[in-house]
């Protein structure tokens, strides 16, 4: 497998988010998102720990950079922190939060590593959260469009590639559903379990995340797009759903599963409604688009990302449903099975179990059928190091390098049925915060020593650079 396996002009990339890497977070004008009060209540991650240094990407960003070039990557996918560039989410602009991502852009470009800028993973700015309501009040979609405008404005003559959100299903799910991401009532110091409504709140957070995003690209098409010549798009992640037979209970297990897990977003992106499976099971709770939102909505992308990790689940509708609220209870199709194990009742089918390549063939195949065929990049795909591997064992991480192989043949099949992939992205370049396991979890190509902060890249990294040699022409 090289470079030259996929077509002239695809992309290669990694990818990593502002929380996770950049450090610096309550430095330097930032204010504080709901990921930073979430982190300093004790229990909430692994060892307490936080983003607060994190792999200080904030500092060290020009040798990131130039490790990226050094390993023949040709573009990174980060996020922009929206509380450092605007401390209270609106209004008063943190001129040092400028100053820093036009360091870091104008460090890839002159290294030849192109910007593919990511306005959203995770870190509302918490100003929102406690005067408007975050996600719940629909205040959010204008102080969005207005962030993003602000950034179109000032990094689109260098940054051609937009993102508007990372994740809006993990968002919306892990947010306001089963509690475990802020701001979510059942996570300190949001509330506690008991108020939660998720029954609805999901579905509100999640129209949110839509009409936001469709705001946002409406800005840029009407206001920048002409002139910046750039493009933009959103990332919705994906695992592979498979019938547990070819009975039609199963059958339809499954496809609620895809439908609920891509199909929240996706439809309404390309249909301009919500999948039917979702309109039928949640009814009333399902807030409606109006034709004007419609008209906002629908086709309001470039390309869409697509993070995926495959696992490859069995669905048995027949197995009694676990107790679970809201939207987890509306998705529910009974637990899954891991492709050759036995039933899993005990973890929640949700988990990430098995890793399957060919699941990766199966996700992009059912986009382009399903929703045709659009430009997609697959904006994430890795794996966590097996349970504590040390250092320096680490960096042999044989394991990787098949995980990466094997995925990125799976990508090739699809492309080579006719999927419309432009490119790649790795997750993660750098080991860095890994969210509610903190620092427990290492998907970097390049370890990280999280005392010294010095950077060790793995056999995985070595792969790539040999992989994505540029044959000399
Ligand atoms: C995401 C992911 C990343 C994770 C990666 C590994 O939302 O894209 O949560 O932030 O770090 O998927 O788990």
């Amino acid at each position: 497998l090289s470079r030259d396996s996929f077509p002239e002009g695809f992309v290669f990339g990694t990818a990593a988010s502002a929380y996770q890497v950049e450090g610096m977070a309550s430095k330097e004008g930032r204010g504080p998102s709901i990921w930073d009060v979430f982190v300093k209540v004790p229990g909430n991650i692994v060892k307490n720990a936080t983003g607060e240094v994190s792999v200080d990407q904030y500092h060290r960003y020009k040798e990131d950079v130039d490790l990226m070039h050094k390993l023949n990557f040709d573009a990174y996918r980060f996020s922009i922190s929206w509380s450092r560039i605007f401390p209270n989410g609106k209004g008063k602009v943190n001129w040092k939060g400028v100053a820093y991502y036009n360091r870091l852009i104008n460090s890839m470009l002159e290294k030849g590593i192109t910007p593919y800028a990511n306005l959203y993973h995770y870190d509302l700015p918490l100003a929102l959260q406690e005067k408007y309501g975050g996600l719940l009040g629909d205040q959010v979609v204008k102080d969005f469009a207005d962030y993003a405008d602000f950034c179109f404005k000032t990094f689109g003559d260098r940054v051609k590639n937009w993102m508007t959100f990372n994740e809006p299903r993990v968002v919306a799910a892990l947010g306001f559903d089963n509690g475990i991401n802020p701001p979510n009532r059942c996570s300190k110091p949001f509330g506690n379990c008991t108020a939660g409504n998720s029954a609805t709140e999901p579905y509100i957070a999640a129209h949110n995340l839509i009409l936001s995003h469709a705001e946002a690209a409406k800005r840029y098409r009407e206001k920048y797009q002409p002139k910046q010549k750039g493009r933009i798009g959103i990332l919705l992640d994906f695992v592979w759903y498979e019938p547990l037979t070819r009975g039609k209970a199963d059958n339809y297990a499954a496809q609620r599963a895809r439908d609920f897990h891509v199909g929240w977003f996706l439809h309404p992106l390309v249909y301009g409604e919500y999948p039917r499976t979702m309109q039928e099971i949640v009814g009333e709770r399902l807030p409606k688009f109006s034709k004007s939102d419609v008209k906002t909505v629908k086709n309001s992308f470039d390309f869409i990302g697509i993070n995926q990790y495959t696992s490859y689940y069995m669905y048995d509708p027949h197995q009694p449903k676990p107790n679970v609220t809201g939207y987890q209870q509306d998705w529910n199709v009974g637990f899954a099975y891991e492709r050759t194990k036995d039933p899993i009742g005990r973890r929640a089918y949700s988990q990430w179990l098995y890793e399957v390549p060919w699941g990766m063939y199966k996700a992009v195949t059912y986009i382009k059928e399903r929703y045709g065929n659009p430009n997609v990049i697959l904006a994430e795909n890795g794996m966590d190091d097996p349970g504590n591997v040390t250092f320096p064992d680490a960096l042999y991480d044989r394991e990787r390098v098949n995980y990466y192989r094997s995925y990125l043949k799976e990508l090739k099949r699809a492309m080579d049925d006719g999927a419309n992939v432009t490119g790649y992205f790795a997750w993660s370049l750098l080991d860095n915060f890994e969210w509610l396991l903190g620092y427990s979890s290492r998907f970097g190509i390049v370890y990280v020593d999280f005392k010294t902060l010095k950077r060790y890249p793995k056999m995985s990294a070595y792969w790539f650079k040999q992989m994505l040699e540029r044959k000399k022409h």
